[in-house]
């Protein structure tokens, strides 16, 4: 595996696979390495010629008072996962060599930027959309994978790519759990024990919504504010619970056929998320029963 630091040595290895008529798969991660971003990995292998991975903490989708400069950074335990899943090219660059300090652009994906995790964490997608679209441009992947764990990040992307013409084809990944539920991330090394404990509930409660959306049992907005309740009552600080159109994110509406439950609460100091995207028509829904 190559490991590359610098944008000119990249730029000159994909340019040399483009020559030779390589396809590129493109998983752009923080690092911190867990069983989903490998997932993500072993998916991309599968389906291109050459895959590359960049691990990259970026300050721009860091709010002030976030957890910028404490976020897990475990490069070298990583570049030896990374070896072992047979990844060919790893960037790791440092912030410097990314952000020249006189950059004026910002991408920014209007109306689904504001809302949900937007809402609470202001410039955060800028932030996603700005280092997504510089990593594209360098890269120059033929399809780059993304988990349906941050699933209006996924959302943020497709836009970008839609809206801007980027030709890269996005793969999304169904979310990688642990076996009681939590969904993995980088950010669950915060928990204490007994948050740990807790934890699992957020996607107990966003199954038990599910269930009581397929089978009609209460309205959206009942479902929403019974079960911020329960997250609530059981130690969580929720930023949202809401039930979504899976397209717009905005509320759904009755009628609508796909639908998403976003969900974000805080235990302590730590933000956790989560989702459940489904056709409430069709309800064969991977990992779901
Ligand atoms: P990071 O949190 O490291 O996640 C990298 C990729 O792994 C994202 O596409 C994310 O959705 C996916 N992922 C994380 N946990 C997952 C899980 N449990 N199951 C499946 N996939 C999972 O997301 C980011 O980094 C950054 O915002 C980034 C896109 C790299 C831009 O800086």
């Amino acid at each position: 595996m190559q490991i590359i630091n610098t944008i000119k040595t990249l730029v000159t290895t994909i340019k040399h696979w483009k020559q030779l008529g390589l396809s590129i798969a493109f998983v752009p991660t923080m690092g911190n390495l867990h069983q989903g971003h490998l997932k993500l990995i072993t998916q991309g292998k599968d389906q291109a010629d050459k895959v590359v991975v960049s691990i990259f903490v970026n300050p721009t989708q860091f709010s002030l008072g976030e957890d910028f400069s404490s976020y897990p950074r475990t490069e070298q335990q990583d570049s030896e996962l990374l070896k072992i899943h047979n990844v060919d090219l790893l960037f790791l660059p440092s912030v410097n060599e990314i952000y020249k300090p006189k950059a004026r652009t910002i991408i920014s994906v209007t109306e689904l930027s504001n809302l949900h995790c937007g809402a609470s964490r202001v410039g955060h997608f800028n932030g996603v959309a700005t280092i997504v679209c510089k990593l594209f441009n360098l890269v120059q992947p033929d399809i780059a994978l993304f988990g349906e764990k941050d699933y209006q990040q996924l959302a943020i992307i497709r836009a970008m790519i839609e809206d801007l013409n980027i030709p890269v084809q996005i793969k999304s990944v169904s979310t990688v759990r642990e076996t009681d539920g939590l969904a993995m991330s980088s950010r669950n090394s915060y928990l204490t024990k007994e948050q740990r404990a807790i934890a699992p509930i957020l996607y107990q409660t966003l199954r038990q919504a599910y269930h009581q959306i397929i089978t009609k049992q209460l309205g959206f907005e009942q479902i929403e504010q019974q079960k911020q309740k329960v997250l609530n009552d059981v130690g969580f600080i929720v930023d949202y619970f809401s039930i979504c159109h899976a397209n717009t994110l905005l509320a759904a509406k009755q009628e609508d056929d796909e639908v998403v439950i976003l969900a974000a609460a805080k235990l302590g100091k730590t933000r956790l998320i989560d989702n459940i995207h489904f056709k409430i028509n069709n309800l064969k829904v991977d990992s779901l029963d």
